[in-house]
């Protein structure tokens, strides 16, 4: 019986590769700050919030900042990083990503994002893909980052349908774990050997088909 209704994307990572102008701006922040880190180090920033990606970014530096100044720095990093997203443009989508969404809406399943950041609507809109959402759950709508549950929670919400008849895609490790923790079925999109705890794992989604949703 097909019982997936609903699909749960998470943007950065599995609609469109924004780490690297993450990682820049982020470093930049580093930089002026007098430290460096590295592009490994900066893996451990996929799928976490912006003020705990500050957070772990300072402890890597062993800077200590007031609370007033990690917010003028999280401001900094972000009119940079979205000096950056300003330039992105359609050739920046993921491969396979929107031919698998045409094959969603063509089979109805309905389409929902959910991702921790704040910028997800202006990406979306820059890369040309947001009128394919049936609903948009970002930063702007959570109390709770992944691990936590919420986001997708929510998307299975927004589009009536119940988290068992949800399938999520995910690049992190902590949105595998948040989409698991919500009772779904999890598509890791990535490394099969980072993202242990997902149903199954694609590099691209050129390897996917709707009836592996099933
Ligand atoms: C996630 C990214 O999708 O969004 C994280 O993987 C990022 O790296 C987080 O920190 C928050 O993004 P933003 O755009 O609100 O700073
Ligand atoms: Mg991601």
């Amino acid at each position: 019986m097909k019982t997936t209704k609903a699909c749960l994307f998470d943007l950065d990572g599995v609609i469109v590769d924004t780490a690297v102008y993450h990682f820049q701006a982020w470093r930049r922040l580093a930089n002026e700050l007098g430290f460096d880190f590295t592009e490994h180090q900066n893996e451990q920033l996929k799928g976490i919030s912006r003020m705990e990606s500050l957070e772990l970014i300072l402890k890597w530096g062993n800077v200590s900042l007031s609370e007033e100044e990690k917010i003028d720095w999280a401001t900094r990093k972000n009119a940079w990083y979205l000096d950056l997203v300003m330039q992105m443009t359609p050739n920046e989508v993921l491969k396979g990503v929107p031919e698998f969404l045409k094959s969603l809406r063509e089979n109805g399943i309905k389409i929902a994002l959910g991702s921790a950041s704040k910028n997800s609507r202006l990406i979306l809109e820059k890369i040309n893909m947001i009128d394919y959402f049936d609903a948009i759950i970002d930063g702007n709508n959570i109390t709770k980052g992944k691990p936590d549950p919420q986001v997708f929670l929510l998307g299975a919400e927004a589009t009536n349908c119940k988290p068992e008849e949800c399938v999520v895609f995910e690049d992190a490790l902590a949105g595998v774990q948040a989409g698991k923790a919500g009772g779904m079925k999890v598509v890791g999109v990535g490394d099969a050997s980072v993202l242990t705890e997902a149903d199954f794992v694609i590099s691209s989604f050129e390897e996917m088909t709707i009836d592996r949703l099933f």
